[in-house]
């Protein structure tokens, strides 16, 4: 069988694989998956030796952990995140799949936003009955943050708390029924105020430390190294463009949104030194993450089994030091961005 390096997260013990799966998109992220379709892309990763996914209840209203449950149970030794934060409540007037907050799901739910101690256990109640498991491994407090609820952002951190949400967390983990939690996010100054009040054993970082944004590395990635908090990349594509480079005739996608023009520029110099060395820009995106060493797994949208296998090979194509070299050169990335081949 395959099998992908492991990396262990400090504070838990607990080891994900470098290349994790991200279940987003069985959740019919912005396009339907059928239901074989999704089962085959977890086979495939289970078959490439991926033992990390990760879901969520709002990928598709409770379909994406429908879908990942239903196609991992049996698997045996796999850590599974999802997270908390929104509850799901049932709305009959969802009868189709037309896209809702980007999913094309029909599952006749809505979200509702609930942050508390109660409603956290409530979500990680309803995230095991969905998927159909008997444990998850973490739970990621999920899109808290000014970016997700803008003014209504100090009530919901009110919740996270005053409102006992952290209290219930740590509960579920002094208890032995989680192994850790942390949040689950696209942006960064709300990682550092929970690092300020919680026990953080791992974040999940959406998007703001790829290849085309390195903020992660001011302030976010020295606390945790000094918190012992893991970090796991999400959207290490941004949304799309690290994958699909700027000339394929693909749609661009940036941060789930067309892409500026300095961001088309800046892709299209990062290909062409890709290009120079003979490997494929998703690859190098790939391994840039995983060379700074906070870093635990890095988990790209997948959502069918030929993607997962592509993504597989592209995680292990050998990338040459010259092309590290060139691009720190050419300063399209930070020159404190740690490179591969320099991991302690
Ligand atoms: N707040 C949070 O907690 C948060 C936020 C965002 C993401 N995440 C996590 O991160 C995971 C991944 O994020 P993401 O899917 O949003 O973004 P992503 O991994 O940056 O990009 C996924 C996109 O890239 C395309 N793609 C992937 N591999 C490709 C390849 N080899 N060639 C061409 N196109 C390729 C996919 O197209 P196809 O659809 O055609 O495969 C999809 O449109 C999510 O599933 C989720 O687990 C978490």
């Amino acid at each position: 069988m395959t099998t992908i390096d492991t990396r262990t997260m400090g504070r838990t013990g607990l080891a994900l694989t470098t290349l994790g799966f991200g279940a987003a998109s069985l959740g019919n992220l912005y396009k339907p998956v059928d239901d074989a379709a999704a089962h085959g892309a977890v086979a495939a990763a289970l078959a490439a030796g991926i033992r990390y996914f990760d879901t969520a209840p709002h990928y598709g209203r409770g379909l994406s952990e429908r879908r990942l449950g239903d196609a991992l149970r049996g698997a045996g030794d796999v850590v599974v995140s999802t997270k908390v934060g929104r509850l799901m409540v049932p709305d009959d007037s969802v009868t189709d799949d037309r896209e809702r907050d980007g999913f094309r799901s029909a599952m006749p739910f809505r979200a509702v936003y609930d942050y508390t101690h109660d409603g956290i256990l409530r979500s990680h109640e309803a995230s095991l009955h969905r998927l159909g498991l008997a444990k998850v491994d973490i739970l990621f407090v999920h899109d808290i943050g000014g970016l997700t609820h803008g003014d209504a952002a100090a009530h919901y951190w009110a919740q996270l708390t005053d409102g006992g949400g952290f209290r219930a967390l740590e509960r579920l983990r002094h208890e032995g029924v989680i192994r850790g939690f942390g949040l689950g996010v696209n942006e960064v100054e709300v990682c550092l105020d929970a690092m300020r009040v919680a026990e953080l054993d791992v974040i999940l970082l959406a998007g703001r430390y790829s290849l085309l944004d390195q903020q992660a590395l001011d302030a976010f990635f020295p606390a945790c190294i000094a918190a012992r908090t893991a970090v796991v990349i999400g959207g290490p594509y941004n949304s799309g463009i690290l994958a699909t480079g700027v000339r394929s005739g693909r749609p661009l996608h940036y941060d789930y949104a067309a892409p500026s023009a300095e961001v088309v520029e800046r892709t299209a110099r990062i290909e062409a030194i890709a290009d120079t060395h003979g490997i494929p820009l998703p690859a190098a995106a790939l391994a840039f993450v995983l060379a700074h060493p906070a870093v635990a797994s890095v988990i790209p949208g997948m959502g069918s089994a030929a993607r997962v296998e592509a993504t597989a090979a592209l995680a292990a194509h050998p990338i040459p030091a010259g092309f590290w070299s060139d691009l720190r050169a050419s300063g399209l990335v930070r020159a404190e961005a740690p490179l591969p081949g320099e991991l302690a």
